[in-house]
């Protein structure tokens, strides 16, 4: 599993919305290999963002691929009209009621990449079962909800669950982290499986992005190191 590609996916919670497209393009120039885009939907989390029209404003002016996070109660209803817009990964959370292999199958029907991911309280063990269908593990490394939080070291023990289980069924698996990611904790991550690195506060808090996401992929990237080293 160690020739995973690394990459980096702005989150654009913490952008300026009045000048997405702006924010987007810069990010892009900064060498953004992705964009994270947080949906949420005042259930399952308290906070409300956007739906699938600003999904599909983002892919017109984006070039790399779209990471959709769908924060939500009831994402069976909103699939297929997130996969038209635009999204090439779709991340659903296992601990919602909907049945998990029933979401993982309307994410693939749609043609979107399936992504699955869980609250820090929550275990890993709701979507093991499924691995098989899953192209993207998502560890969250703060609760779901908002951007600028501080990272959950607890959480990294999930993320080499998750890279050992992958490994033992001899399985190729994109592990991301969200939440709290900054060069420091990017290493953390990667030197236990990780290899896509979300990042919003730290990213667009800054004037520097391009500078930012490389202190992001340099972190990742020292981590990976040790983990290949092992
Ligand atoms: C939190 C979101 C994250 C968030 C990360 O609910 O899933 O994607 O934007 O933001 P930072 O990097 O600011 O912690
Ligand atoms: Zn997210």
């Amino acid at each position: 599993m160690n020739n995973r590609t690394i990459r980096i996916a702005p989150s654009i919670l913490s952008a300026d919305f009045g000048a997405l497209e702006r924010e987007i393009a810069a990010v892009l120039d900064g060498g953004a290999d992705l964009i994270h885009c947080d949906v949420m939907d005042g259930h399952f989390v308290p906070n409300l963002t956007f739906g699938p029209l600003v999904v599909e404003a983002v892919k017109k002016c984006s070039r790399v691929p779209l990471d959709v996070h769908l924060m939500m109660t009831n994402p069976s209803k909103y699939i297929s009209r997130f996969a038209e817009a635009g999204a090439d990964t779709i991340i659903v959370h296992a601990e919602i009621d909907e049945p998990l292999d029933q979401l993982i199958a309307l994410i693939r029907d749609s043609g979107a990449r399936a992504g699955v991911t869980v609250n820090p309280d929550k275990p890993v063990d709701l979507f093991l079962p499924y691995l098989d269908a899953i192209d993207q593990v998502l560890i969250m490394t703060v609760y779901a909800g908002f951007g600028g939080q501080e990272f959950m070291a607890d959480a990294v023990p999930k993320v080499r669950a998750v890279y050992d289980a992958a490994v033992a069924a001899g399985k190729t698996l994109d592990i991301e982290v969200d939440g709290g990611i900054n060069g420091e904790t990017a290493a953390v991550c990667a030197e236990n499986g990780a290899n896509i690195f979300v990042a919003g506060n730290f990213v667009f808090g800054s004037s520097d992005y391009a500078g930012r996401i490389r202190s992001v992929r340099e972190g990742a990237r020292r981590g990976a190191a040790h983990l290949a080293g092992r």
